[in-house]
């Protein structure tokens, strides 16, 4: 009898490499984390202003096997007792995504083991699950993050209706444009957040980006235009700017965007609860206004610690598993997807 036929647990080993995080986790029955390892590779993307995608392909190639041994051991685990490899298959950089479908299908084939291919925005939507052990559908979501922006009514596992997304930049996409601009650099969001915290979120008024037609949608393009164009107008007046209330006024528009949204569709779709995910997620002003926007209207306010917002492998081993106890299995031609939709398999 194999170890894994001895134990109740599901526990799936999962693995995230869509951008700049080489990670994998350990997650049994997906809510319990046994373990999550991460590693990042910010402090070189940081020379170059932003994720040189070769380069992250590059890094995943070095480090992939030892996160992931890294992975069982913190677990106390051999491979022998996983029920499930899981890995994210897009969206993300395709080069940085083969490299952890490479490696899953590779430990999937060898340990002749179920192998199921994940959304990373699915990934991100379930960190709530560890996070909350008594959340489940129905309930809306916002995902925040570098490259996308979905508000999202969660129907069941692994059912979802995006009900809106960005036309645009992504709202991580913004704050890192605009951390650029305003001197503060790589990665923007986290910056931003913490000079936002000696600054006046008043003292400048910038635009609200709308989309016409399309209540849910979102566009943050026309907003860091317009914090370039403040910028350049104060330095051909030569008058000096403070960065804080820049950054304050910025994360404002943005922060007022993404809870005017999610306030609408809670109106209109009547959730119960709300949650958010992504690496914006994790911005304190968002997570404050949430807070007290779902509390007005007595509506059950949920988020993961910022080590769950970010990229990480646990989220994909949560979502996996409710892939799992249905039946989903991908097979050995699963190949990465850059441009991968939600809902689409
Ligand atoms: O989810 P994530 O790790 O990667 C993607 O799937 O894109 O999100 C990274 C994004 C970056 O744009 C980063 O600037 C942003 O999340 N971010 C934040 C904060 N922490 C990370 N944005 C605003 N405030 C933060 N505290
Ligand atoms: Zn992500």
């Amino acid at each position: 009898m194999r170890q894994n036929e001895a134990h109740t647990d599901i526990r799936i080993l999962a693995i995230e490499s869509s951008c700049d995080e080489t990670a994998a986790a350990v997650v049994a029955n997906g809510r319990k984390v046994l373990s999550n390892v991460i590693s990042s590779q910010i402090d070189i993307h940081t020379l170059y202003g932003g994720v040189v995608p070769e380069i992250a392909s590059r890094k995943h190639i070095e480090r992939i096997n030892q996160v992931v041994q890294q992975a069982l051991d913190d677990a106390q685990m051999s491979l022998d007792e996983m029920d499930a490899v899981a890995v994210t298959y897009g969206p993300g950089l395709v080069g940085a995504l083969l490299v952890g479908v490479a490696e899953a299908k590779a430990i999937a084939w060898a340990k002749n083991l179920p192998f199921i291919g994940v959304h990373h925005i699915e990934g991100h939507i379930s960190a709530n699950y560890i996070e909350h052990p008594d959340l489940e559908p129905p309930f809306g979501c916002l995902v925040v993050s570098g490259g996308h922006t979905h508000l999202v009514r969660v129907k069941d596992y692994g059912e979802y209706e995006i009900l809106g997304k960005t036309a645009d930049d992504a709202a991580g996409e913004a704050f890192d444009k605009v951390a650029r601009a305003i001197g503060l650099g790589y990665p923007g969001g986290p910056k931003i957040d913490k000079a936002a915290r000696s600054g006046d979120p008043l003292a400048i008024e910038f635009p609200h980006g709308k989309v016409r037609g399309s209540e849910y949608d979102f566009s943050f393009s026309g907003l860091k235009s317009a914090v370039l164009n403040y910028l350049n107008d104060k330095k051909m007046k030569g008058v000096q700017i403070r960065t804080e209330d820049v950054a304050a006024s910025f994360q404002k528009s943005v922060v007022d965007v993404l809870v005017g949204h999610s306030e609408a569709a809670i109106r209109e779709y009547g959730f119960r609860k709300f949650a958010i995910a992504g690496g914006v997620a994790s911005n304190s002003a968002l997570r404050e206004a949430m807070e007290a926007m779902c509390r007005k209207r007595q509506v059950e306010f949920y988020r993961p610690s910022p080590i769950l917002c970010t990229d990480n492998a646990a989220m994909i081993g949560a979502a996996a598993y409710y892939e799992y106890i249905k039946g989903v299995r991908s097979d050995w031609s699963l190949n990465a997807i850059p441009n991968l939709k939600l809902g689409e398999r």
